[in-house]
Order: C-alpha cells, then sequence, then structure tokens
C-alpha cells in the first residue's frame, strides 16, 4: 500500500532547510535574534497591523492576550463552541470561564444572532464578561461585518481567534486583522509551519509590549533578575521564526495549491452521474475566494445518503487516506460539560454530518488520485 495520505502535513522543502541552516550558522540559537524580529515584522506587514509578537504557540498567544487585556478569575468570556480545544483552554488558564455560543450551519462560525442574545442575557444577570473570542473556523473569517457592531454595542473587546485562518480575508481585509488583537498558530498541521509556533497580532501598543513581557517571564528591564509580576516562558525561538519566514515567502504559492484541491474536491462531488454526489455537499464552500482553503469538509445527510460520515472514514481509512471529524463541539466535551452557552444544535449537527478530508499543500499528484480513487470507488460501493 502507498504511503499513507494524512489531513495536512507540513510542507517544508529546501527553501525552509536552507533558512533554518542559515539560522543555526548565524549564531543566534539562544532563544531571540533577529530572525524573531523579520518574521514578526514581516507577518504585521502581510496582515496590516503595526505589532506582531512572536510566541510559542497560538494556545499562548491566547493566553497572553485575554491576560493583557485583563481576564482574570471570576471573569467570562464568550466564544464559539466549535473550535478546537485551545479556545477555551487559554480562557480557563486565565481563570475566567468560558461561555459557549453556537454557529451558523453554513460556515461554522459564531453565528451573531445567538451572540447578540447570549450577550444581552449575560449582561442583563450582571455577569462580569470581559470579552468575546470568535474563531475562524478552518480558514474562513467569522462575519466580523455582523460581529462588530455587536461586540462594540456591549462595550468589549474582541480578541479574534484566527489560529486556522491566515491568508483569509473578510471584506476585503485580512484574517488577523480584526478586533483588539488576533491571534496565528504555526503549529504543524496548519497552512504554514514553524513546527510549532504562534502569534499575536495588534494594533494595541501597550498590549504588545505588556504580551512581550509576559512571555519573557515578566522579567524587569534591570541586569539582574528582577519580577514583579508571574511570567512565562512563551516566546519563540531565533531558529524557528527562521522556517516561519521561510514558510512566509511560501504562503501564496500554498495557499494556492490548497485552494486546487477543494476546487478538485467541488468538482468531484458535483458529478450529476451518481445519485451518492448528490447527497454531499463541500462545507462553507461559498465565497471560496476569501477561505484560505486550510480545511475541506464534506457534510453528508446520512438519511438521503443511506450511509454516514463515520463509515465513510473507516473506508478511507482501510485504504491509508485520513480523514476525521469537524470539531467536536466544546459544550460536548467532558472537561466543558458544566461550562454554560447558548446552544441551537448547529455544531452538534455539523459534528454528526461533517467530515474533513486530506487537505495539505504537499499532497503530490499521485496522491491526490489515490484520494479521488479511493472516494470513487468507497461512494460506488455504497450504491
Ligand atoms: C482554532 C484554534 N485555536 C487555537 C489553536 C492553538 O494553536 P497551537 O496549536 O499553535 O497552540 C488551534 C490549533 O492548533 C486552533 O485550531
Amino acid at each position: 500500500m502507498p504511503d499513507r495520505i494524512y489531513l495536512s502535513s507540513p510542507d517544508v522543502g529546501p527553501v525552509e532547510e536552507q533558512a533554518v541552516l542559515e539560522a543555526l550558522r548565524s549564531g543566534w540559537v539562544a532563544p531571540l535574534g533577529p530572525q524573531v524580529d523579520a518574521f514578526e515584522a514581516e507577518m504585521a506587514e502581510r496582515i496590516g497591523v503595526p505589532y506582531a509578537v512572536a510566541l510559542s504557540s497560538g494556545t499562548a498567544a491566547l493566553h497572553l492576550a485575554l491576560l493583557g487585556i485583563g481576564v482574570g478569575p471570576g471573569d467570562v468570556v464568550v466564544t464559539s463552541t466549535m473550535t478546537f480545544a485551545a479556545t477555551a483552554n487559554a480562557i480557563t488558564y486565565t481563570g475566567a470561564e468560558p461561555f459557549f455560543v453556537d454557529v451558523d450551519i453554513e460556515t461554522g462560525n459564531i453565528s451573531p444572532e445567538l451572540l447578540e442574545e447570549a450577550l444581552t442575557q449575560l449582561m442583563r444577570a450582571g455577569e462580569r464578561v470581559k470579552a468575546v473570542v470568535p474563531v475562524d473556523l478552518l480558514g474562513k473569517a467569522a462575519d466580523y461585518t455582523a460581529l462588530e457592531p455587536i461586540i462594540d454595542r456591549f462595550g468589549l473587546p474582541m480578541i479574534c481567534d484566527a489560529a486556522e485562518a491566515l491568508g483569509a480575508t473578510h471584506a476585503g481585509r485580512p484574517a488577523g486583522s480584526f478586533g483588539r488583537a488576533a491571534i496565528l498558530s504555526f503549529n504543524g498541521n496548519k497552512i504554514m509551519t514553524t513546527s510549532g509556533g504562534g502569534m499575536l497580532l495588534t494594533r494595541d501598543e501597550a498590549l504588545a509590549s505588556k504580551v512581550r513581557y509576559l512571555a519573557t517571564q515578566a522579567r524587569q528591564p534591570v541586569v539582574w533578575y528582577e519580577h514583579c509580576d508571574v511570567g512565562y516562558n512563551y516566546r519563540m525561538s531565533n531558529l524557528l521564526a527562521a522556517l516561519g519566514r521561510a514558510q512566509l515567502s511560501r504562503l501564496d504559492e500554498m495557499i494556492s495549491r490548497r485552494r486546487d484541491l477543494r476546487e478538485l474536491y467541488k468538482r468531484f462531488f458535483a458529478q450529476e452521474d451518481n445519485k451518492v454526489y448528490r447527497v454531499v455537499r463541500v462545507f462553507g464552500a461559498t465565497g471560496d475566494e476569501a477561505d484560505n482553503a486550510w480545511l475541506t469538509s464534506i457534510l453528508v445527510n446520512p438519511v438521503e445518503a443511506g450511509w454516514s460520515t463515520e463509515e465513510l472514514r473507516q473506508e478511507l481509512d482501510a485504504r491509508g487516506v485520513e480523514s476525521r471529524p469537524l470539531w467536536k463541539p466544546m459544550h460536548l466535551q467532558p472537561v466543558f460539560s458544566r461550562a454554560r452557552g447558548l446552544i441551537d444544535g448547529a455544531s452538534q449537527k455539523l459534528f454528526k454530518i461533517g467530515l474533513t478530508l486530506p487537505s495539505g499543500s504537499a499532497l503530490n499528484t499521485k496522491q491526490r488520485n489515490q484520494i479521488m480513487e479511493s472516494l470513487t470507488t468507497i461512494l460506488s460501493g455504497f450504491q
């Protein structure tokens, strides 16, 4: 059997190899260095914000963004239930309580209507709501046109979890440029990677400095080690920033390969000559030019189809092709079972009928063919 095909493997080659080698040879191996400064400057320019802080992960970036705006024990932070656990974990690290809001079924992003209702209820009850954290799911930016005025009306800061959305836009503006601050992830499965890493982006100079300070053990600017606050060791290393710069130089090419793959899936599932394909829909595939196509998922109506995404996942797995359900909503996670929220069932439905297919930019033609051939064989067997 050919090598296993994964959902989203790192796409690295000679450009990255050279960049990391040069950084190593430059002698800047101790954590910070010129590659970190340059990576921050290049990313800030790409997103169109003045400040960027390179950190050890997207989770660390979220944690410090929340601490930086003063979120702490006893506060409530409202976020989307359809996300990776990191969003809710970072809120929990601060001692605040995550409050989960359900999503728009078309995009999987936080529902502006439900958010408004949730904020109205929470404020009326006198709760200490400190921030809203929308998530740009699978590379599609949340509906900031609708969200901004609602969140502004309640006088709350918005911290955007753009971990999955580098390269996406909303209303012509880059994901990562919205809100008081936004965060990116450069984890190994993301659209570009530093093997592990993240970044905070903001227009707020004071917030950027506070995050920088907290990320370096809250060290005071004196020659001995002096600390007035509890800090964190959350900065990105110079070697990884070199990898990040090499990846950033290839970002557009990598996005375009992911978009091509999404087009391939769309064409495949649009085939009219086979009824199987008509019960499958590519998730969130409208307005694709604004989407970085990080991951492509399909939605399958199991009643019309007569088969489920889990059956398809198992068959793909047997052929060496990885696929995975969408994020299991946070309000259904045992760890957050006591958390409060405003839930209408949309995320649960998406979780039940959604399946993410291999979407990486490193997939070659042979691997793409293997995926399509596997799908053809499996789906014709389901008829
Ligand atoms: C929506 C979301 N938020 C946060 C994160 C956390 O990023 P990291 O893995 O870099 O900590 C991720 C990805 O891992 C994510 O998908």
